[in-house]
Formats: structure tokens, C-alpha cells, sequence
């Protein structure tokens, strides 16, 4: 069994928990289970040996301890120009609170709010100083072979750089700066030059639409726009500045961008000469050739705004969730420590997309943070074969690996062979993210990428979270697949009831996931518009912070995510609410109307399906070709990746006396439960259901 931390070799300093921080990381021992189904955990991590470890180092980082232990771990963590002396405050308002007509802007939670650092500095200038030479980044480009070292030393340059060529157009501090890049590791410098200088990011995902990036350059008024001439994927290029052009245009007078700084990921030759734009537009290399290497870091209090990132919740509107410098640099650095146990040396890679939340938290800011090395992969999965993931492991040695139940069920699909002939020994902890994880391609990601002797975390958390909030701890927390397993430190989870909002007590029992008290990393507000934030995550079950997440606690105390209660669809791990994707159909000149759902997938863990209604005069050739155009609507409007899988053109849709669609049938149609649809009398007009049954049932 694991060894107990008092008897490592004498590590060279403890933290706050009495952890050692120094011991090397190691792969799984061959302990005997605990409990049936689990699997067992390495020997020597920061949090050990058994789970009763892990209960009594969280009974240390909750309720009346919390505030101290956040204080201490921000003071030994982080390092900061202006010390705080205030730890906390506001918390998740009472239901007398929350009464009507009382002003929200008067429950703000922060974070150690006297206090003043910058997160640039303490992702780069620090490690900088004390290892230049370090590779801060690993960036695998799209083709295999091109691939770089950034170290420490270069990366800092690299960010001065930038953040002298933001200042020379006139970016100021709380000033929003939109990035819409491709995963390029100078991605990284843009992000941190914004922090640098105390502005505001905001990327936008380099999948997404002209409309979608034109919608949020509005709605948060950037005069800067980072983007770059091409990106590539899967051996395919990408015409960012092409829809980044397209973007401007479509803001017409309510157009912020004054100037773009476009990166030359290809060197595009069209880009260069038909889609750039003298004056508004400036090489991202020829500017920073222009300025001085050293830019001073600002000083930036640990509630100003770090990033905006936009995320899809219950209505059509994405909303621009904010986060701020001390608390979120601390959630991300925490978690990266210890769910990942990362020591010095390892290698780090998160597959995700920087310009998810995923690619925020544990590409950039948590893993820089705390100065270990850190991937930036470009590909897909299967580029330019189903084994570039491990080729990718073994070039480069890479000790954590975290990724998407999605990309672990497609590998799996494809077939174990393409994982057998590489050397995977490097990895000791495999992470999961993004949907829940099906127990079968849990243990094909333990068996036949981590050999048996890796941990496998099933991290929970959110854009709103700003780190994972629950999660197994390699060395602690005996996993078992499916189950996200325990509460992360200084995190109080409680699964309510839903229709009664009491704390479900006891074991085995099931109900909406919510989390008790603030925690540093969590979003603050929502860009513009704090009333929707209290109304989405804190008045729904007063006193508690909503995850709009279903979860069943088991007799273990385990925490199984059941997925969104809400209207929000999740796909392959990207967010969309059904409402948007609806708006987006209802853009076409020929809908009248249109419920979206979200259904079951083997693959993608959740798909969406549309049925749409034309209107009367609209006339078409065939409804093949008219699906057709119906899902490129969408994937113009919003981005590939919300194309609809399915869209039934019906003659009317099931709705209440009073016109509200009901979603409920339609769900259960798809989903092969037509005949147990239960009660139909609330459905104005039933025959509606038997047509679109066989209209279901003819795609089948
Ligand atoms: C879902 C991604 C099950 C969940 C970090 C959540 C998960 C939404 C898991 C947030 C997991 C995330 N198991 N479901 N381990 N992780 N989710 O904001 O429904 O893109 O509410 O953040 O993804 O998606 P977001």
C-alpha cells in the first residue's frame, strides 16, 4: 500500500496541509481495493495514503477553517506586491436576502480584496528569474515534426513584447481585449500581455462563427481584436482572419475595434494581400519588433477583472462570464498541484482548447502558475493517424494527460492497437473532462492508456467554477469509474432536493448539485448584466451557488454527475443551450418554428436534434436538401460544432392549451420511449404526437 508522507525521504519543505512538495510523483503500486470496483493509488503523492487523509486534510479547508487555509495557500502560492488583509467577503445570499427589489450589487463576493499582484508576473517573471531556461511550453504543432520549446526566458520576452504593442494602442487597465486565435502556443502571450497591463481578455473560440465572435466583440466593446491569419487542424487550414474580417463588418456602427494585431500562423499569401487591412490592421511580428523588450508588470488588485470568457446557459443569450486575478490564479493553481499531482519536472498537457474555460484554467494560468511545463497541442486526435495523441506522450514525456470522454471514446473505438506500441511509462495521472465519463471508456483510458498503473481523475467543474470542484486526489481517493468521486479542498458540495431545496442527508440519494460557500476561483458576475448571474447560480436554492448539474451522492459519499437539468446541451463537452441553437434556426427565412433537444449519443455523450416547422408559404424541393440548409444555418451562425445531428421538418409541434411547446414528449420520442409518453391531456392536440412519432420513426 501507499506509503504514509511522514516517512518520504526528507522532502525539502511541507505546505499548509503538512504535504510534502518536493517528493517525486510516481505511477500507480499494486495495492490491494478497498472497495469493489475502485482502483488503487500511487504511492508517494501530495495527499495520502487513504481517503481518511483526504478527510481529515478538507475538514481543514471548509467551514470555520476555511478563510485561513485559502489565506495561507494564497500567501505560500502566489506572490503578491500588496499583502491582503482582508480574506473574504459577501457570501451566497439568504432568501431574505434574495427578496425583491433589494439591489444585488450589494452581495459581491471577493477575495482577498486589499490585495495586489499580477498574474502575469506570477506566471512567467517569477519562474523567469529563477530557471530561464525551463520550457515553459510544449508547443506540438499540427504537423508532426513541428514541434517547439518555449522556455520561461522566451516566453517572458515574448509577452513584453505584446503587452508594449497592446499599450501603443492604447489598451489601458480594465480595458477588454478580444482574442480569437487558433492553438498556437503565442496564444499564451496574448493572454498574459492583456494581464500584464491589467486588461481584460476575452477569446473567443477559434471554432466559432463570424456572428458569434461579432456578437461578444460587442457585447463586451474591445478596441483591440488578436487574431491571426490562418489556423491550422487535422492537416486542414482555417480562415480566422477571413471570419475575423467578416466579424468586423457585420458590428457595422457598433464596430469598438480600432486596431487588430493579426499573428502569421501560416504566412498566407491571400491573407497578406486581399484580407489585411493597413492602418487597422498590424503583423503581430512587425510590431513587436517595434517596441521594447521589457514591459513593467501592473500593479492589479485581486478582484480586477482577469478574463471574460462567454459560456451558453438556459436562454439565447451567451453570457460573458468574469473572473478575477487573486482567487482565480489560486483555484487554478491548486488544482493543478494537487489533482494532477504534478511535481517538479513533470510535463503537463491538457488537450483542451484555450478558448474553452478547460484551456483558460489548465493550459495557461494553472500549470504556468505554478512553473511546471505545459503542452500546447495543436492537432486532433486522429491527425495524421488515431495514434498522434501517444506519439505526442512518448516524444515528449508528458506525465499528466487530461482530456475528453469524447476523445477516449472515439480512440477506444478505433481500437487499441493504435495505444500498444508507444511508450506511455512517462504518464502517471490521466484526467477527464468536459461529461461524464462512461464506465466502459473509463477503464479502456486506465487499461490501455495508463497500463493499470496510472490515476484516473474525473474532474467536475465549470466555466463558472473556474477550477474543478470535484474530483478524486491520486494518492488519496480510491477511484471508481464513472464517479467524480469527493469535494476538492475548501469545497462543500451538497446535493438538494430539487423541488424542496433541503440537503439531501445520508446515503444513496440523488438531486441537483450545489455548493455551499464561495470558493476563490468562482465567476463573479456576468458581464453587464449582475442580475442575471444572482438569478441564474444564486437564487434558484437560496444560500447555495446552482451548478445547474443533476448529481446522486452514494453510500460512500461519492458524488455521480448526472448532467444538466437545465436546457443547456453539452456536446462532445462544448456548452450550447438549446435556446441558442433554436434562435439560430429561427434566422432562416423559411421557420416558423422549432424545439431543440438534446439526445442520447454513444459518441458524443449528448446530440442535438431540431424540429422545425416551415412556414406556410415557404416552399422547398425536397426535405433532405432543406435539412441540409438548416444545419449549415446553424453552423454559420454559431460554429460546426452546434450543427444539428438530426432536424425533423413536421407539420405542427406538441404544445400546451396556452402554446408552450412541450419538450418533454419530444425528448422521450427520440430517445425510443413514444409509448410511454404517460399523460397527454395537457397536449392541446394529440394527433400532433402520433405524426411526429412516425416521422421519428421513419428516420430511424
Ligand atoms: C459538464 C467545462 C460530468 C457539466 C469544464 C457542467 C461534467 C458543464 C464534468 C460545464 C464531469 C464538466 N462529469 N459532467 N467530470 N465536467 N461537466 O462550462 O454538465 O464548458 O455543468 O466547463 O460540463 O461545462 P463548461
Amino acid at each position: 500500500m501507499a506509503t504514509t508522507a511522514s516517512k518520504l525521504p526528507s522532502p525539502a519543505r511541507h505546505d499548509s496541509l503538512g504535504i510534502p512538495m518536493h517528493a517525486p510523483g510516481s505511477r500507480l503500486s499494486k495495492a490491494t481495493n478497498k472497495y469493489k470496483d475502485t482502483h488503487p493509488v500511487p504511492e508517494k503523492p501530495h495527499v495520502g495514503p487513504d481517503i481518511e487523509a483526504y478527510k481529515s486534510a478538507h475538514s481543514k479547508t471548509v467551514g470555520p477553517h476555511s478563510d485561513a487555509w485559502w489565506a495561507q495557500q494564497a500567501r505560500e502560492n502566489l506572490s503578491w506586491t500588496r499583502d491582503f488583509t482582508t480574506v473574504r467577503t459577501g457570501g451566497f445570499p439568504t432568501a431574505e436576502e434574495l427578496k425583491e427589489g433589494q439591489d444585488p450589487s450589494t452581495l459581491p463576493i471577493t477575495w482577498f480584496p486589499d490585495g495586489n499582484l499580477n498574474a502575469c508576473y506570477n506566471c512567467v517573471d517569477r519562474h523567469a528569474f529563477q530557471n530561464p531556461d525551463k520550457t515553459a511550453i510544449i508547443y506540438e504543432a499540427d504537423e508532426p515534426g513541428e514541434h517547439k520549446y518555449i522556455s520561461y526566458g522566451m516566453l517572458l520576452n515574448e509577452v513584453c513584447r505584446v503587452a508594449n504593442v497592446l499599450k501603443g494602442m492604447g489598451v489601458k487597465k480594465g480595458d477588454t481585449v478580444t482574442i480569437y486565435l487558433p492553438m498556437t502556443w503565442q496564444a499564451a502571450a496574448a493572454f498574459l500581455a492583456c494581464a500584464r497591463i491589467g486588461a481584460i481578455h476575452s477569446a473567443v473560440f477559434a471554432g466559432f462563427s463570424s456572428e458569434s465572435l461579432r456578437d461578444r466583440i460587442i457585447d463586451c466593446g474591445s478596441t483591440v481584436l488578436i487574431t491571426a491569419d490562418e489556423g491550422r487542424r487535422g492537416g486542414r487550414s482555417v480562415a480566422t482572419k477571413v471570419i475575423a474580417d467578416q466579424a468586423l463588418k457585420e458590428c457595422g456602427d457598433a464596430n469598438p475595434v480600432k486596431h487588430v494585431l493579426v499573428l502569421s500562423r501560416t504566412g498566407s499569401k491571400t491573407v497578406a494581400e486581399q484580407h489585411f487591412t493597413p492602418g487597422r490592421d498590424v503583423w503581430w511580428h512587425e510590431a513587436i519588433a517595434d517596441v521594447p523588450a521589457y514591459c513593467p508588470p501592473a500593479e492589479v488588485n485581486s478582484e480586477d477583472g482577469l478574463f471574460i470568457l462567454y459560456t451558453s446557459g438556459s436562454t439565447g443569450k451567451p453570457k460573458g462570464i468574469l473572473h478575477t486575478t487573486g482567487g482565480y490564479l489560486l483555484g487554478a493553481l491548486l488544482t493543478v498541484k494537487y489533482v494532477f499531482d504534478v511535481h517538479p519536472g513533470d510535463k503537463f498537457a491538457c488537450m483542451a482548447d484555450i478558448g474553452w474555460i478547460t484551456g483558460h484554467t489548465y493550459i495557461i494560468y494553472g500549470p504556468l502558475a505554478l512553473g511546471t511545463t505545459t503542452t500546447f497541442f495543436e492537432s486532433t486526435p486522429v491527425y495524421p493517424s488515431p495514434s498522434r495523441y501517444w506519439e505526442t506522450v512518448s516524444k515528449h514525456g508528458l506525465t499528466q494527460f487530461y482530456s475528453s470522454p469524447t476523445a477516449v471514446r472515439l480512440l477506444r473505438k478505433l481500437g487499441h492497437q493504435h495505444v500498444q506500441d508507444h511508450d506511455l511509462s512517462s504518464l502517471r495521472v490521466l484526467g477527464s473532462v468536459g461529461e461524464p465519463i462512461n464506465p466502459e471508456a473509463w477503464n479502456w483510458y486506465s487499461e490501455h492508456v495508463g497500463k493499470g498503473e496510472c490515476a484516473v481523475v474525473d474532474t467536475f467543474w465549470q466555466t463558472e467554477t473556474g477550477s474543478i470542484v470535484v474530483t478524486p486526489l491520486p494518492g488519496a481517493i480510491e477511484t471508481k469509474p464513472g464517479s467524480a468521486t469527493v469535494p476538492f479542498f475548501g469545497i462543500e458540495t451538497q446535493v438538494l432536493d430539487s423541488m424542496t431545496g433541503k440537503p439531501q442527508e445520508g446515503e444513496n440519494v440523488e438531486g441537483v448539485l450545489c455548493i455551499k460557500n464561495p470558493w476563490p476561483s468562482i465567476a463573479r458576475t456576468i458581464w453587464g448584466d449582475h442580475k442575471r448571474y444572482i438569478d441564474t447560480y444564486l437564487r434558484p436554492y437560496p444560500g447555495y451557488y446552482f451548478t445547474g448539474d443533476g448529481a446522486a451522492r452514494d453510500e460512500h459519499g461519492y458524488i455521480w454527475i448526472k448532467g444538466r437539468v437545465d436546457d443547456v446541451i453539452n456536446v462532445s463537452g462544448h456548452r450550447m443551450s438549446t435556446a441558442e441553437v433554436e434562435s439560430a434556426l429561427l434566422l432562416h427565412n423559411g421557420v416558423a418554428e422549432t424545439a431543440v433537444i438534446g439526445t442520447p449519443d454513444e459518441m458524443t455523450g449528448q446530440a442535438v436534434n431540431a424540429f422545425v416547422t416551415m412556414k406556410p408559404e415557404f416552399t422547398y424541393d425536397s426535405e433532405p436538401a432543406l435539412a441540409k440548409e438548416l444545419v449549415l444555418q446553424v453552423r454559420k451562425i454559431i460554429g460546426p460544432f452546434a450543427a444539428p445531428k438530426k432536424i425533423f421538418i413536421v407539420g405542427d409541434l406538441p404544445k400546451t392549451r396556452s402554446g408552450k411547446i412541450i419538450r418533454r414528449i419530444l425528448r422521450k420520442i427520440v430517445a425510443g420511449e413514444g409509448d410511454q409518453l404517460g399523460d397527454l391531456s395537457t397536449v392541446a392536440e394529440p394527433e400532433v404526437v402520433e405524426v411526429i412519432k412516425k416521422k421519428v420513426a421513419e428516420s430511424a
